[in-house]
């Protein structure tokens, strides 16, 4: 029996200290956003965000988050919001409304790691270079190859959340002003 915080809330499990974070996520409390493809850390579609890192949770033991903040896809807005100063919890954050405009993907199983890493890159690095989206993204397997459009989607909500802090930021000097 763990206490782990997820997506904000604070929750008692029973499994085991070496259990993979995905069985805990998928099993006992029936989130079925991180998804098992590998297995092995090398796929990217399990991540969740702990303490604002990706992570593969196929491959973390529960042993190794107490006290750590785990945000999985369904508490991705909320942690969006919290990170950026929304007022509120948008339905859907900036990366997830891109990757549906562009058409960015298939059969959509790589969906939550691809979201989860581009939330990490995006807050971390809000104008990141071509390069630096591949960098990042590197290590997240899209099995239906739509690559170029994810890069894209990557790349327009960087555009999106570059404007809203603007914005944000020429509220903020109206009031001095
Ligand atoms: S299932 Fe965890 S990285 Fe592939
Ligand atoms: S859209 Fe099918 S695995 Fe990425």
């Amino acid at each position: 029996m763990a206490s782990l915080t997820i997506n904000g809330v604070s929750i008692e499990v029973q499994a085991g200290d070496d259990t993979p974070l995905l069985y805990v996520l998928s099993d006992e409390l029936q989130l079925q956003g991180p998804r098992f493809g590998c297995g092995l850390a090398q796929c990217g579609s399990c991540s969740v965000l702990v303490d604002g890192v990706e992570t593969r949770t196929c491959v973390t033991p529960i042993a190794s988050l107490k006290n750590k903040a785990i945000t999985t896809l369904e508490g991705i807005s909320a942690y969006y919001a919290a990170q950026t100063g929304l007022a509120s919890v948008p339905q859907t954050t900036p990366v997830q409304d891109a990757l549906v405009e562009e058409q960015a993907l298939q059969c959509g199983y790589c969906y939550n790691g691809m979201i989860i890493k581009a939330t990490e890159l995006l807050l971390n690095n809000p104008d990141p270079t071509d390069a630096e989206i591949r960098s990042a993204m590197n290590g997240h397997l899209c099995r239906c190859g739509t690559y170029p459009k994810i890069i894209s989607a990557i790349k327009k909500a960087s555009r999106t959340i570059q404007l809203a802090r603007q914005s944000a930021a020429d509220s903020s000097m109206e009031g001095i002003i």
